[in-house]
């Protein structure tokens, strides 16, 4: 289940050339600013996700200075279907010449995609920790990309009853389905999170458990008690910041490590090692829950890891038969047990094997 040809028109600084990819692992390896990351990303886009959240706002996506300003990728898939994304000022999403949506791309072709910035995912902000759940989800629970967009805008329309010091009372009412929803579906996704941690006990020599910390609240199990509960308990913190302070949008995701936090208790490589294990550990959730082994598309994870923990990624990867994208600027790919594509000034000039 995997890409084994995709080709990218007008996108950003890559050559309009077909490349060939195996259906095990690829490491996409060459100098700084050679189109690695531009590669994932449009990997990441005829799946169904969209651009990637780099740190910077995201540039504009045709080739600088082509005069023209549609995009079109084109991914082949190894079970013979063929995706065509058209981009010019909206979306045009075709599955063997039908129109799609996202979700019926991402079911499709499930894939998970990990940034650099992924690798805090212990010690770093939240928002990491809640956009693991969500990419896990959204691949496992039909409706709920659409469902958590929906709750988004409610939280957007509250923020503004809030700047203006009306009362949001009437947004929470609308809100309040959608977080308890949302929550159910995170409690039941971070259970499937723990539970697959539990064989990855190599990278992560203490046990590693997981629970939800739910945003602002946490008064009462029943997800719709606690939500209105909290919305009461917080109305004065809301009318002070002038931000809704309860709901999902304010998610954690509590990491122990043994009886500590994983965040204070392990060093930088083995928070490294965990936030690999969680990867892996979503990857088999997905499996678990749909069948399937979805792609992996990994930009600049193994930065950090010491060659017994990209030793052992490495070999994780290969005992799950599922289709790879790494890219890397470090210079380690004699031990890379796949194969090889070296990019440079935005194509692949050649691929091998060790
Ligand atoms: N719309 C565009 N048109 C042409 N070139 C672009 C466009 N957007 C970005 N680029 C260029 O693409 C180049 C490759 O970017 P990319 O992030 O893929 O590099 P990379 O190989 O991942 O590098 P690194 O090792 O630094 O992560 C950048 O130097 C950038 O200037
Ligand atoms: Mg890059």
């Amino acid at each position: 289940m995997g890409f084994s040809r995709v080709r990218f028109n007008n996108f950003k600084n890559l050559e309009p050339r077909e490349m060939r990819w195996s259906p095990g692992l690829n490491l996409l390896t060459g100098e700084n600013g050679a189109g690695k990351t531009n590669i994932l990303e449009g990997i990441n886009i005829v799946s169904g996700w969209g651009p990637l959240e780099r740190g910077a706002k995201t540039l504009s996506m045709p080739t600088w200075g082509s005069g023209s300003s549609e995009v079109q990728l084109t991914g082949e898939l190894e079970s013979g279907g063929i995706i065509r994304v058209k981009i010019s000022r909206r979306y045009m999403l075709r599955l063997d010449d039908k129109s799609v949506t996202a979700a019926d791309l991402r079911w499709n072709i499930p894939v998970l995609t990990f940034l650099p910035d992924d690798m805090s995912i212990v010690e770093g902000s939240s928002a990491f920790r809640r956009r693991l759940l969500d990419m896990l989800l959204a691949l496992i629970v039909p409706s709920y990309a659409m469902r958590l967009a929906e709750y988004r805008r409610g939280v957007r329309q509250k923020a503004v009853f809030l700047k203006r010091g009306m009362p949001a009372m009437i947004a929470d009412r609308a809100l309040l389905p959608l977080a308890a929803w949302i929550w159910r579906m995170r409690i039941e996704g971070v259970k499937l999170l723990s539970s697959c941690l539990e064989g990855m006990s190599e990278l992560t020599p203490v046990k590693i458990t997981l629970s939800l910390k739910r945003g602002g609240a946490g008064f009462d199990d029943d997800c719709e008690n606690d939500y209105a509960k909290a919305v009461i308990a917080n109305r004065g913190r809301e009318a002070a910041v002038k931000f809704p302070v309860v709901g999902p949008h304010r998610d954690d995701i509590i990491i122990m490590a043994g009886e500590r936090l994983a965040s204070e208790a392990l060093s930088r490589g083995l928070r490294r090692r965990t936030a690999i294990a969680m990867m892996l550990a979503a990857a088999d959730g997905v499996k678990r829950k749909i069948g399937r082994d979805p792609v992996l598309l990994l930009d600049e994870v193994t930065a950090e890891l010491d060659s017994s923990g990209r030793t052992l990624l490495f070999e994780s990867l290969l005992s799950r038969e599922t289709q790879v994208f790494a890219a890397t600027a470090e210079p380690f790919v004699e031990k890379f047990p796949g194969l090889i594509h070296r990019v440079s000034e935005g194509r692949v000039t050649e691929s091998y094997e060790n």
